[in-house]
């Protein structure tokens, strides 16, 4: 069973992400499959990101500058799979949301998992822009974001009295996005458990570091050769 974990994005009172959220969980716990968790940011009130390699302590099992980010980052990492519900602010996503990422720090939580997004937004903009953007952020943490989203424009009139999308191209792409996000969170699941490569980051820094030293071995061989 996927252990999914659906991050609210917005934290504001009056939020439309309290249209939005109960019917993506309501279809996410339908569809066979998933333990859905909601993670609602009003819960986890994280400080602005602050993390240095000082913050860290020991890094099997790393500090953190407060006792939040580090419960953060745990609840982080037990997901297999996430659906991000992301409003558009100033074309991006919301700064509180931006925050969370950042703040899974170190702990590579978002590491090869598969990643879905649900925008939304008061206006024609249906959230795009957020979730393109939401996309090039969760690369950079090595999260593997899904090419099927959900977008939902003129988000206080979206919902009718049950609750349901008013929009069926709506209610449809979720259906298509929860069902990659099964595919994507098994076929993920099993190979991080096949054993995963070394971030990236690092591998390129060691590579890097060996291919400086043998260049320097060289060079001092050559001279040698050429003083002889
Ligand atoms: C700071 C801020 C910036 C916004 N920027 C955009 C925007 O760039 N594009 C857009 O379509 N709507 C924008 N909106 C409208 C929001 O999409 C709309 O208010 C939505 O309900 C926000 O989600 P929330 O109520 O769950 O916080 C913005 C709203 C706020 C508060």
């Amino acid at each position: 069973m996927s252990r999914l974990k659906i991050i609210v994005g917005s934290t504001r009172e009056t939020r439309a992400a309290d249209l939005v959220l109960p019917w993506v969980v309501t279809r996410a716990v339908a569809h066979a499959g998933f333990d859905v968790e909601v993670l609602d940011l009003r819960d986890w009130p994280l400080p602005i990101f602050a993390e240095h390699i000082g913050t860290i302590g020991d890094f099997s099992n790393p500090t953190y500058s407060e006792p939040i980010v580090k419960a953060w980052n745990n609840k982080v990492k037990e997901a297999d799979a996430f659906i991000f519900i992301t409003p558009e602010y100033n074309h991006s996503l919301p700064g509180v949301l931006k925050n969370a990422i950042d703040s899974v720090f170190f702990s590579f939580a978002f590491r090869n998992k598969p990643i879905a997004a649900v925008g939304y937004s008061g206006g024609i903009g249906a959230g795009i822009r957020a979730v393109e953007h939401l996309a090039q952020v969760v690369i950079e943490g090595e999260g593997v974001p899904l090419r099927n989203t959900v977008l939902i424009p003129y988000v206080t009139t979206a919902f009718d009295e049950s609750g349901e999308a008013r929009d069926l191209a709506a209610s449809v792409s979720l259906d298509v996005m929860l069902d990659d996000l099964a595919w994507w969170s098994h076929v993920l699941e099993v190979a991080r458990a096949s054993g995963e490569l070394v971030p990236g980051s690092f591998r390129g820094r060691a590579a890097l570091a060996a291919a400086q030293a043998a260049k320097a071995a060289d060079s001092v061989e050559s001279g040698v050769k050429a003083a002889q």
